[in-house]
């Protein structure tokens, strides 16, 4: 069970149009009791209400333009992933900020990107920053690398994101950057961690100077988001682990056993699109639960859903590309039926 764990903690299964989704919500100890996300039914509903509707009125970019940074001479595949899942979700244009050589790489991947050659250039935070103000959120980090010269562009790039509000997801070598420097995401409220076990424990070294207690996972999630000021981390693993240093949301939606590279930025880049949503849903739509931990309760939902259904298709061999084709239908599934 979960220790250090004192007040509501709710357990609810339900069987939801054929899908089976669980969730145990827990309030953080001796904390001020927030209107909490009261059961995963509601979550459900919450989660379905903050889609926006698609409606002939509209004009294109309204539904999310998202921004994923990252994308260097080694890896070229996981910002495509994460920005391609975003235009799979629902976002209407989906740009990635990769190093000069990466850039052609992405290119031929998909017609459908917008793809930057700026993340290595002297002048790569003014470049991004251009494009900031046109962006409803950034995923930061997939195939990034540690290059020196790009993690000290990035740093700006996140300095410039938070001067300007904007939603910041952060994942892989995006951690390994905060693990250095925590102050740069500390008390920014619309940053979000997906850390994996390994990524989790470097940044809980670094902040809370010990290592894990893995017999309190959901205390440790809770310890590392309160020290960072209440930033919403989601630790992805066996079940997902999500705080928001008030509560602890657990997703354990089935997928399947198979854990394929790239998993990941499918996870941030659809996270980047469902936060953009959830902000600029109604407060009465959220009902009071903040819209960061819907967001990220959705986005590993979702994930999970669509490992389940690419597996039941391809089971051991299947890819991230796999999953990716499910978002369509899965999404429909979880959050339009
Ligand atoms: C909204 O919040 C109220 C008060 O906490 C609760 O009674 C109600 O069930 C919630 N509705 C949903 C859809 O979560
Ligand atoms: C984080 O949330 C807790 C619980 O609401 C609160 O006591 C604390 O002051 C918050 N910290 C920051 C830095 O916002």
């Amino acid at each position: 069970m979960l220790p250090g764990a004192a007040a509501a903690l709710l357990c609810a299964a339900l069987v939801l149009y054929g899908l089976r989704m669980d969730a145990v919500l827990q309030r953080g100890l001796s904390l001020p009791a927030a209107r909490s996300v009261a059961s995963m039914d509601e979550t459900a509903l919450l989660l379905r209400s903050i889609v926006p509707p698609l409606a002939a009125g509209k004009h294109k970019g309204q539904d999310g333009r998202i921004g994923v940074v990252g994308g260097c001479q080694e890896y070229t595949g996981a910002p495509y992933f994460a920005a391609i899942s975003a235009l799979k979700v629902g976002a209407d244009l989906s740009h990635v900020f990769c190093a000069r050589e990466a850039a052609p790489v992405i290119k031929s991947y998909s017609p459908e990107l917008i793809v930057h050659p700026v993340l290595d250039s002297p002048n790569a935070v003014q470049e991004v920053d251009k494009w900031l103000p046109r962006l409803h959120a950034l995923v930061v980090g997939p195939g990034l690398g540690r290059e020196d010269r790009l993690l000290g562009n990035v740093q700006g790039i996140l300095e410039a994101s938070k001067a300007r509000g904007i939603p910041v997801v952060i994942d892989a070598d995006g951690l390994w950057l905060v693990a250095q420097q925590p102050a740069l995401v500390r008390g920014y409220h619309k940053a979000l961690l997906t850390p994996n076990q390994a990524e989790f424990s470097r940044l809980h070294e670094a902040v809370l100077g010990g290592p894990v207690d893995s017999e309190d996972r959901a205390g440790s999630v809770l310890r590392l988001s309160q020290a960072l000021g209440n930033v919403t981390v989601v630790q992805k693993g066996e079940r997902d682990v999500i705080s928001d240093g008030q509560q602890v949301l657990l997703c354990s939606h089935e997928g399947s056993g198979r854990r394929c590279g790239g998993q990941g930025d499918l996870l941030s880049g659809s996270l980047g699109v469902l936060v953009h949503w959830a902000l600029l849903a109604e407060p009465e739509k959220t009902n009071g639960s903040n819209p960061l931990l819907l967001a990220a309760l959705g986005a590993c939902t979702l994930t999970r859903q669509c490992n389940r259904q690419a597996f039941q298709k391809y089971g051991r061999s299947t890819t991230t590309t796999d999953l990716i084709a499910e978002v369509g239908s899965a999404f429909r599934a979880l959050f339009e039926t």
